[in-house]
């Protein structure tokens, strides 16, 4: 393994985490995952294997052990790491703080004092556009101003990537990229991996594929009293698979030397609202069915909305998004049909 090209993923079992590493791959990268499979199934790093072809490095590790990670660190050669792993749920994170910054935040410095310790340069770090909150213009740029965080989730992300601004800034051999998504969604088109939340999901686009299904009985819409077109909120929703590729761009950006920050943050969306209602009409469209759905109130802690400006992400990485909403939703629906047995 040359190890400019190999790539540590922490979290690779889990929905972005899996379709990074496929994209990683099919780009010529060797990768190493590791996972504590809390919150995925190992299922999926076959998956992987199965779309690539490739024989995937695995390993069962909690990236909050510390010398069980310094054994990763011993084993493989690697300059780059995408750390994935971590806890997502907003509610969960209201009642459970604790274990959200826990979770989230030792795991986080883990990786970046073992990058240190090893001397390896590259850090790549999942942020989210909860960063913005509610923003006062939009679309948001990178340099729009982060708000106060409404959870601990959103909280957890913005003190990463803090930690990793200052580490950057202090260490000289340290380089780091936050990506901040904006609504990942759908699946790969193979539907061999994709988006398997536990429980009652949380997210729009799992809440409707399993509405679809029948898992679920109706789907509500917390809110249609937004000041917006159509009443509901608007969100800028990515497929899973060009957010993928987005981690590729910055990869091949950060071992081929081309940052020009040693610190750098992108914008990674479509630059295009869709609200509620469009995304549950484009689903029911593309598939050709038709979804219970009723109106119910507005969801605590929701912003009207943010999509992202993404002149940065397509200048600069040199990445767009290109798969259409449509085709997004397909892939998620071929994926619930296919875990389901529908
Ligand atoms: C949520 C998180 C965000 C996190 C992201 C990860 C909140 C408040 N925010 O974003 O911090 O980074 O997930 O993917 O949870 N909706 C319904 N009915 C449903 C589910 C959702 O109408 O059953 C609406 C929501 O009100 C929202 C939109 O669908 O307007 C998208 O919701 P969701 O998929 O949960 O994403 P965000 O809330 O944008």
């Amino acid at each position: 393994m040359d190890s400019r090209k190999t790539v540590l993923i922490s979290g690779g079992a889990g929905y972005i985490g899996s379709h990074t590493a496929v994209e990683l791959i099919n780009a010529g990268y060797d990768v190493v995952i590791i996972d504590n499979l809390s919150n995925s199934e190992k299922e999926a790093v076959d998956g992987v294997r199965k779309i690539t072809g490739k024989d995937v490095a695995f390993e069962i590790v909690d990236t909050c052990d510390k010398d069980a990670l310094r054994k990763v660190f011993e084993k493989y050669r690697f300059d780059t790491v995408i750390h994935f792993a971590a806890y997502k749920a907003v509610g969960e994170s209201m009642a459970e703080p604790l274990k959200y910054y826990q979770n989230n935040l030792v795991s986080f410095m883990n990786i970046v004092e073992m990058m240190k310790e090893f001397n390896r340069p590259n850090v790549l770090f999942s942020s989210s556009a909860t960063v913005y909150g509610e923003a006062e213009h939009l679309p948001v740029t990178e340099s729009t101003p982060r708000q106060p965080a409404t959870s601990p989730y959103g909280n957890t992300k913005q003190i990463a990537e803090d930690i990793l601004r200052d580490c950057c800034r202090a260490y000289p051999d340290l380089y780091g990229i936050a990506l901040r998504y904006f609504n990942p969604i759908g699946a790969h088109p193979s539907a061999l991996i994709g988006e398997l939340p536990r429980g009652v999901p949380n997210n729009l686009v799992p809440f409707i594929t399993q509405t679809a299904a029948g898992i679920r009985e109706c789907l509500s819409v917390f809110g249609n009293d937004y000041d917006t077109p159509d009443g509901t909120c608007l969100r800028d929703y990515i497929d899973v698979v060009d957010l993928a590729k987005a981690h590729v761009a910055a990869v091949d950006r950060m071992t081929e030397g081309k940052m020009k920050e040693k610190y750098e943050i992108f914008n990674i969306g479509t630059g295009n609202p869709v609200s509620v209602l469009e995304l549950i009409t484009t689903f029911e469209d593309v598939n050709g069915l038709k979804l219970p759905y009723k109106m119910a109130p507005r969801r605590p802690g929701d912003v009207t909305a943010v999509w992202a400006e993404t002149t940065l992400a397509n200048e600069v990485l040199g990445w767009k998004a290109e798969r259409r909403l449509g085709e997004t939703l397909k892939a998620a629906w071929e994926w619930e049909k296919k875990v389901r047995g529908v």
